[in-house]
């Protein structure tokens, strides 16, 4: 018996000793500089609790471009053929190597199995770990940070982290470390530590001025002056206005087969009597119909506060969205985040896709709202993970700056935006309201830091990830008829657009982009933005955002932004699904590919006139063909319609 046991122990040595790998720490993230306004105070507490989570690498994602542009490209034999939401999931999840491979690791620097969780989709690692077992796993140091103007506090850890170089291979990003919001919401500096150690920060991105996208007004207008519609479209756009510039007709065939949604984020929320007092006027048929609420997350139609910050941007949303695919078309509102919380994208995309849902191990809690909700008046049920069966299209009016998150926390994003394109949904992303520069006007300096007074072009994400759809905002000229070319809109806002700093150039864009770089070189010195010719381009279309009709609290307001023209294309490209599932084809799903094709070249209205002034510089020029200021032109729905009709 004796040798025996020895040698099982022997050989447990052995299989303990072979997988116990042990490389050197390399420099997993890093972020240039931390966002405007944010100094650290102190070193975090030691003892402080951290829910530490590992995104494990996704395999088979250097392919998902590929898939997707299998299903995406117009003269693909598979064009249409969009994946089930389970293979989606197969073909990404985590493989076992990286799950035991950080596992292992885990445990080989004294984290007790008992405390390493894997997510249900497989795809994070959730660890609960004091802040000075965090700072000896990833080598770097938490500290607590504080905004300027709001007190607000944070934990993140300094400029870079650590991973051993055989676990770095596995991971995609750990959290909380770098990411940092643009602006938290205030809270009472004692909740700090409750705060580190138990999920629950706010998400913000549906706050009034929380660097969101979000409409201006110049204020209410007398309804009396709207009579001449269509001759007064240069002053007021309504519905009808909108019809006539894109040559938009339609009346839906197939409406419970289609699907379109809007998304808002809680305490951002339409109110009943304002869709009434616009359908009364606008569209009678309308009158007492509301979109269908699916509440993400706790995600409340609240009505405590009211007022243009509160809801102007549902409204304008929803109104306009509404009106446009007519009284047949459900529209459906993804509501995100309860009242005290709000939420983050990322919280939706969890809701749309189980295999992203990253509650149990990958959300950020600093970052992403993160339910149950503690805070007091929270909402206590689950996260929304998988929930929701996304619509054909989703549009999105809000945004973040690039620079607010690090490379990671977008790639990560922007991978979930090609998986729903591949499985054949259209995202669309307003492409800020602050032409070059970004949200709050504010610009990048050298260091990556972002400030008014900074002098590099500052661009949008989601907008910038080249699996999503960018909308930028276009304006009838003071005194044109609707009947004439639209420019650039250059009233209250600029249109968002210009050059990423951290996505390629999509191979779709290409020769549109260079030849707006050739044939109207941009005269800004090459340190003012991404002048390499390599990075991905925004917007890829636009429309109208200037001097929109919007009733807001009981009289009508005239509003402008990205925000209006997102949902206006929203409408077109639903009643284009609408008319090929009627003819028994797949909706369009991931347009880009398709719009910047040669077939589709007549079906934009090219805007050639105006600029997107930011950073002390008039901005890009609208031109001929493809520019970074309204994309390839707006819609010209009756064109758009033949072509969409004629593919597969
Ligand atoms: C719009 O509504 C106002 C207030 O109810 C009404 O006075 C006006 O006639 C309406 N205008 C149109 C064009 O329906
Ligand atoms: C420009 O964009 C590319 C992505 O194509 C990126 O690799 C590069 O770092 C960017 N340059 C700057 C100065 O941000
Ligand atoms: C609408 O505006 C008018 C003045 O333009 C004001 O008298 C009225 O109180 C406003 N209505 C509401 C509900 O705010």
């Amino acid at each position: 018996m004796f040798p025996k046991l020895l040698s099982v122990v022997l050989l447990a040595l052995v299989a303990s000793a072979s997988s116990l790998t042990i490389t050197p720490h390399v420099r997993h993230e890093y972020r240039r500089s931390i966002p405007s306004g944010w100094n650290a105070v102190h070193r975090a507490s030691p003892t402080a609790v951290l829910p530490l989570r590992i995104g494990l690498v996704q395999p088979g994602l250097e392919e998902l471009e590929k898939h997707l542009l299998d299903v995406s490209q117009p003269e693909s034999p598979n064009y249409g053929q969009h994946w089930s939401a389970g293979r989606v999931a197969e073909t990404f999840r985590p493989s076992k190597q990286s799950v035991d491979t950080v596992r292992e690791w885990l445990h080989s620097e004294g984290i007790d199995a008992s405390r390493v969780k894997l997510s249900k989709s497989g795809g994070w690692i959730e660890a609960t770990v004091s802040v000075q077992e965090a700072e000896s796993l990833l080598k770097t140091h938490y500290s607590v940070y504080e905004h300027e103007s709001t007190g607000t506090q944070h934990v993140a850890c300094g400029s870079e982290y650590h991973l051993p170089e055989h676990v770095s291979k596995h991971v995609e990003l750990v959290t909380p470390t770098l990411h940092f919001d643009v602006k938290l919401k205030r809270e009472p500096v004692e909740e700090l530590e409750k705060r580190v150690s138990k999920p629950g920060t706010a998400k913000t991105i549906g706050q009034p001025g929380h660097g969101v996208v979000v409409p201006k007004t110049t204020g209410r207008i007398n309804i009396k002056s709207i009579f001449q519609e269509l001759s007064q479209c240069d002053q007021f756009i309504t519905p009808n206005c909108l019809r006539a510039l894109y040559k938009y007709v339609y009346v839906p065939l197939v409406p419970n087969k289609n699907s379109y949604a809007i998304v808002e984020y809680t305490p951002q929320a339409y109110l009943a009597s304002d869709l009434d007092l616009f359908f009364k006027n606008f569209s009678s048929s309308q009158i007492g119909q509301r979109p269908n609420l699916v509440s993400i997350d706790g995600g409340v139609v609240q009505t405590d506060q009211t007022g243009f910050e509160y809801n102007g941007e549902s409204n304008l949303d929803l109104q306009f969205g509404m009106a446009l695919v007519g009284k047949k078309q459900p529209v459906t509102l993804y509501q995100v985040g309860d009242i005290p919380q709000g939420a983050s994208f990322n919280n939706l995309l969890d809701a749309l896709d189980g295999s992203y849902c990253t509650f149990e191990g990958g959300d950020d809690p600093l970052q992403d709202g993160i339910y149950p909700d503690p805070l007091p008046g929270g909402y206590k049920g689950g996260p929304d993970c998988g929930t929701v069966k996304p619509a054909n299209v989703i549009s999105t009016s809000y945004g973040y700056n690039e620079a607010d998150l690090t490379p990671a926390y977008t790639a990560r994003q922007c991978a979930e935006y090609a998986k729903l394109g591949l499985m054949g949904v259209t995202v669309l992303y307003s492409s800020g309201d602050n032409g070059v520069a970004g949200n709050g006007a504010l610009c990048l300096n050298p260091d990556g830091s972002q400030t008014n007074d900074g002098k590099i072009f500052n661009p949008s994400f989601p907008g910038t990830c080249p699996f999503v759809t960018s909308v930028g905002a276009t304006q009838v000229n003071p005194g044109a008829k609707v009947t004439d070319p639209e420019s650039a809109c250059m009233q209250v806002i600029y249109s968002g657009g210009g050059f990423s700093n951290y996505f390629a150039m999509p191979d779709y864009q290409k020769s549109a982009v260079k030849n707006y770089l050739t044939k109207f070189p941009p005269s800004f010195a090459p340190n003012l933005w991404n002048a390499t010719g390599t990075s991905r381009a925004f917007p890829d279309i636009s429309a109208n955002g200037a001097n929109y009709v919007v009733a807001v609290n009981g009289n009508f307001s005239r509003v402008f932004g990205t925000s209006a023209s997102t949902p206006v294309v929203g409408a077109l490209l639903t009643s284009i699904n609408d008319a090929r599932i009627a003819i028994g084809k797949r909706p369009i799903g991931f347009i880009n590919p398709t719009i910047y094709s040669a077939k589709f070249a007549g079906a934009w209205n090219d805007v050639t006139s105006g600029t997107n002034p930011g950073c002390g510089t008039p901005g890009f020029a609208a031109t001929p063909g493809w520019d970074p200021v309204t994309g390839l032109g707006t819609p010209n729905f009756a064109k758009l319609l033949v072509q969409w009709l004629l593919l597969p």
